[in-house]
């Protein structure tokens, strides 16, 4: 069975390390994130986006998600990754996901509160835990794409808000993390996570995990942030490899000659964050 996100976030907040929410775009993805989770005995999220859904088809991703969490000796999430509205997200729950994330940062902040209360009320009559988000996380993800200019970062007044007037479990508060490649470094406002963390007491989630200088990182965790996501950099991986052994033998045609050895490049990607994120023999 899938573990529970609220108890493997807070066990996070409470000892000082981070869970990974890596994304899962195919079997070769979720074999990856699995084994290395296993061998580092480390707590592990599987995230799913609407995207991704689409990809591999939503009754397939549940059974094997399913399959392999069955399988692990490590606690093992199946998470909706920015969910885009209440009918997705009932689709996800009928379908077997064990946690929710509504991402309805988009809209003016009484909207955002009054959908994400929507999706936490019938998600916790289930026992669902949900993640909230507020301000907007610049870069691109799949069919989700903010513009630079657009990006705006949580004001903490309104954190506080979002998490006492939804009820959610976990709030990612955009704090100049962006997802995709990075133009330049991040810039992370720690001062306002400090505060959000203060004022909130949730756990908190920090998108846009690649390309994060591992010193931010830590200084994250410290201030609070218990879950971070990360797809990108095993993106890069996993094609990177694929991109060396086609261009080396132009004759292959086996794709598990391929894909095999591009899975363990993200098993290498997903190690190095595991351990970055302290979540290692945490399980
Ligand atoms: O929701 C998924 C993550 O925020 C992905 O972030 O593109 O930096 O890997 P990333
Ligand atoms: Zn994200």
């Amino acid at each position: 069975a899938f573990a529970s996100f609220k108890e493997v976030l807070t066990d996070g907040l409470k000892h000082g390390y981070a869970v990974g929410q890596f994304n899962v775009n195919n079997l070769e993805f979720l074999q990856a994130i699995i084994e290395t989770a296993e061998e580092e005995r480390s707590p592990v999220i599987l995230g799913v986006s609407e995207g991704a859904m689409k990809y591999m088809n939503i009754e397939y991703t549940v059974a094997m998600c399913k399959a392999a969490a069955e399988k692990a000796s490590v606690p093992v999430i199946l998470h909706l990754d920015h969910g885009s509205s209440y009918e997705v997200v009932l689709k996800c729950l009928r379908a077997g996901f064990s946690s929710i994330m509504i991402d309805a940062s988009h809209y003016p902040l009484e909207e955002n509160i009054a959908k994400t209360r929507q999706v936490v009320h019938a998600c916790h009559t289930l026992g669902v835990d949900v993640e909230g988000e507020l301000g907007r996380i610049g870069g691109t993800e799949d069919d989700l794409s903010v513009d630079e200019r657009d990006a705006t970062l949580a004001k903490p007044e309104e954190a506080v808000r979002l998490v006492q007037e939804s009820g959610i479990d976990a709030l990612a508060p955009a704090i100049g993390s962006a997802h995709g490649l990075y133009k330049g470094e991040p810039k992370l406002d720690f001062d306002r996570l400090a505060k959000i963390r203060d004022l909130t007491g949730v756990p908190l989630v920090l998108h846009g995990g690649s390309g994060i200088p591992d010193e931010d990182i830590r200084k994250a965790i410290s201030l609070g942030v218990s879950k971070i996501n990360v797809n990108t950099e095993n993106q890069v991986a996993f094609t990177n490899k694929i991109r060396e052994l086609l261009d080396k033998d132009a004759k292959v045609y086996d794709p598990r000659k391929y894909l095999g050895p591009a899975r363990e490049a993200i098993k290498e990607t997903v190690r190095e964050k595991i351990r970055l994120f302290g979540s290692n023999n945490k399980a």
